[in-house]
């Protein structure tokens, strides 16, 4: 049997330097628990185009349908702000998702407990802290046509259009509710039905799924704007959060912050299952490229290395080396291990982006 293959997409800013320690991550997967895979890597955003004129080529794009996961860095950065809006590093990534069709986005919020004092939040709020959001992907005004800027009587107007099938609905609450069933049983859906048609399309989809074939969960509404609200007031009383692609963008950076750090949060974006039964799958980091610190070694590289951990869960059935790894990241949050963002007002001298992937590999060396 030949390795499973991941495909690397570091990006730009401080992807190549988060996902270094991800490769050192996976390398130890292959060398101490036999778990080898087949790494090949490549370019996409602002570096692709600086060599292609195109943030993804036609090639990467093939071989990123090929390969049994792919795991992304970040994609951006000042020097790009002024392209073409079809060649912004930003299309090298919406790409992937939408043609491999990665319609479900799993972003899970957990407060380690050694973080709970770093959120803006105060600990009894986030501590304990797991919830799971479940963005829609591949549709929403992200892609809606039409779409664009023009000139009305002599005026630009700029266009985006929310649009959604009944059938993309029905399938990303499907995700939601097949995820509660695995945690606590329960889901909140959020749109915005008091204003918007696609809102109201999608409170009653969501509805006649459950009814129909999850009616052993729990299931809440909720208008987006309170969700925003409710996430930084009580955010413990979620679980399963199900929502649009605008607004799951929205809610996660949100959600995010109850973590402690946005240099935290990882996430797996899955689509249909291929032929080996496995699903099409990418892995990121929900950070972007943060110009502002890259090339410094100053990055927090466990929003990465959490995201290889949803990979070896969803991708490769490997939820005990999962945990393995996640339980390593706990263990050296518990013993003080801090990158500048994890830096609290007590201060102290922050890890570099190495030193954390050192720390992560001796803590899992502890755990054989
Ligand atoms: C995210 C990011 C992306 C998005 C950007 C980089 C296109 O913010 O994954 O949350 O808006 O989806
Ligand atoms: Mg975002």
């Amino acid at each position: 049997m030949s390795n499973p293959s991941l495909l690397i997409l570091a990006g730009d800013g401080i992807g190549p330097e988060v996902m270094d320690e991800v490769k050192r991550i996976i390398t130890w997967f292959g060398e101490k628990r036999d778990l080898g895979f087949d790494v090949t890597e490549d370019l996409v955003g602002g570096c692709a185009y600086d060599v292609h004129g195109v943030p993804l080529t036609d090639a990467t794009m093939a071989h990123a349908q090929e390969v049994d996961a792919v795991l992304l860095g970040a994609v951006g950065g000042p020097q790009y702000d002024n392209l073409d809006f079809s060649v912004k590093p930003e299309r090298g990534l919406l790409r992937l998702r939408k043609e491999m069709d990665l319609f479900a986005n799993l972003r899970p919020a957990q407060c380690f407990d050694a973080l709970a004092d770093f959120s803006s939040l105060k600990r009894d709020i986030v501590a304990g802290l797991d919830i799971m959001i479940v963005r829609e992907l591949t549709s929403g005004v992200y892609f809606g046509e039409p779409r664009g800027i023009h000139i009305e009587n002599g005026m630009r107007v700029g266009i985006n259009t929310q649009r959604y099938t009944e059938a993309e609905i029905a399938r990303i609450a499907r995700s939601a509710f097949e995820l509660a069933r695995k945690r606590s049983g329960k889901v909140c859906s959020m749109e915005k039905a008091n204003v918007m048609e696609s809102g109201i399309l999608w409170r009653d989809v969501v509805t006649e799924v459950h009814q129909a074939e999850y009616p052993d969960i729990e299931l809440s509404h909720m208008y987006a704007d309170n969700g925003a609200m409710q996430l930084v007031r009580a955010p413990k009383q979620f679980d399963v959060i199900l929502t649009d692609n605008l607004f799951g963008d929205i809610l996660s950076d949100c959600a995010a912050m109850l973590t402690g750090s946005l240099g935290m949060l990882p996430s797996a974006s899955l689509g249909q299952p291929m032929a080996n039964g496995r699903p099409k799958a990418m892995y990121e980091p929900v950070h972007g490229s943060a110009p502002d610190i890259a090339g410094q070694g100053k990055a927090n590289p466990i929003a990465s290395i959490l995201s290889f951990a949803m990979a070896l869960r969803y991708s490769f059935d490997q939820g005990a080396e999962a945990a393995r790894l996640e339980g390593a990241i706990a263990k050296v949050l518990e013993d003080g291990a801090r990158t500048g963002d994890l830096m609290g007002p007590e201060g102290g001298t922050p890890l570099s982006t190495t030193q954390m992937g050192d720390a992560i590999l001796a803590a899992l060396d502890a755990s054989l």
